[in-house]
């Protein structure tokens, strides 16, 4: 098994979104990275995402010019598979969330990386296990799910596929906290990993209160952005009940889970959104409406809030 010490070149497999920001979150931290697209094109619209990427973390303070410049520099970008994957170390996946491709690019994997290398995929909720079996190495196969943007979110999960040796888990851990990341072990294989079951056990109850009418979409919002998110930055859920006393969330929960969404299907408060077209921001109307420059303002205002954010949880992490 590879040592920490001897993983110095890493592959990225897909330059889209998650892909272009994983290669400059690695070069950032100093490793030579391999960019690997089909075409050119990709590589080119990816270089361009990370230097506006840069861009925004150097006024934001979070990066110097010259710590970007020589970050940049460390990625080379290749449309050779062979070229991008030979003597590397560590492998990061990151092309569409869809099984049949990831096997077949795994298979390739197997076949192009070094066999002492770790391949990880960053896929959202297919089964890591099943990614692993399209290759004759599934110990070294392991979940490395990043949180979309990439180069700013400072968590990952690290998932354990069904064979993933326990060696390959503990590097990847080491390998996310080298690159600044806090790990955060999932050691079952099961749909939505860790984040996204909480993420949507949130989203359905407030699904439900929107549709009940109990709340509008934007006292929802506020409950979360000004309470119940910033408390969790501070103390996560199982803490809070420490603090809080067991004994009142216990009473709370004998009453209140009855009375939880419980919906096994998307519920209508979604459903008739999306099948009316309202998709959100793209098609300027979601749960809320997005005149012509709208969207840019709505983005630009969760990234100046993330930024101020991160300033603050850069120091808990480091
Ligand atoms: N976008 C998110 O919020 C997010 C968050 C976490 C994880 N993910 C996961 O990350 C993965 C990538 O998502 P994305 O948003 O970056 O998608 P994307 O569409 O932006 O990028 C995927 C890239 O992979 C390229 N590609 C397709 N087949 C390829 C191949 N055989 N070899 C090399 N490149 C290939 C595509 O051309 C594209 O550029 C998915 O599994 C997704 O579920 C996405």
């Amino acid at each position: 098994m590879l040592r920490i010490e001897e993983i110095k070149t890493i592959t990225v497999i897909g330059a889209g979104v998650m892909g272009s920001g994983i290669a400059q979150t690695f070069a950032q931290a100093g490793y030579a990275v391999r960019l690997h697209a089909r075409r050119e094109a990709s590589l080119e619209a990816a270089r361009e995402r990370i230097a506006r990427n840069q861009e925004a973390m150097v006024q934001a303070g979070l990066l110097s010019e010259g710590a970007a410049r020589d970050a940049l520099a460390r990625i080379q970008s290749t449309t050779s598979q062979e070229e991008a994957l030979d003597g590397c170390h560590f492998v990061s996946e990151s092309v569409p969330e869809d099984l049949t491709l990831k096997r077949d690019v795994f298979a390739a994997l197997d076949r192009l990386a070094p066999r002492d290398a770790v391949l990880s995929t960053d896929t959202s909720g297919l089964p890591i296990s099943a990614i692993a079996s399209a290759t004759q190495r599934p110990e070294r196969v392991v979940g490395f799910h990043w949180m979309n943007p990439p180069h700013l979110m400072p968590a990952v999960e690290v998932i354990r596929g069904d064979r993933t040796a326990d060696a390959v888990v503990d590097l990847t851990c080491e390998l996310a906290r080298r690159i600044s990341r806090v790990p955060i072990r999932v050691e079952k294989d099961v749909p939505g990993f860790l984040w996204n079951r909480l993420q949507l056990a949130l989203i359905r109850e407030a699904l439900h209160v929107v549709e009940q009418g109990i709340a509008t979409p934007e006292a929802v919002d506020q409950a979360i952005t000004t309470g119940l998110g910033l408390r969790w930055a501070a103390v996560g859920p199982l803490r809070l009940m420490d603090l809080g006393g067991l004994t009142t969330f216990h009473s709370v929960a004998s009453y209140l889970y009855r009375d939880l969404a419980n919906a096994e299907e998307p519920q209508q408060a979604l459903a008739a959104k999306v099948a009316a077209g309202e998709t959100g921001v793209r098609a300027g109307r979601g749960f809320y409406d997005y005149p012509p420059g709208g969207t840019e303002a709505a983005i630009a205002a969760r990234d100046s809030r993330l930024f101020e954010l991160l300033k603050v949880s850069q120091r808990w992490v480091a």
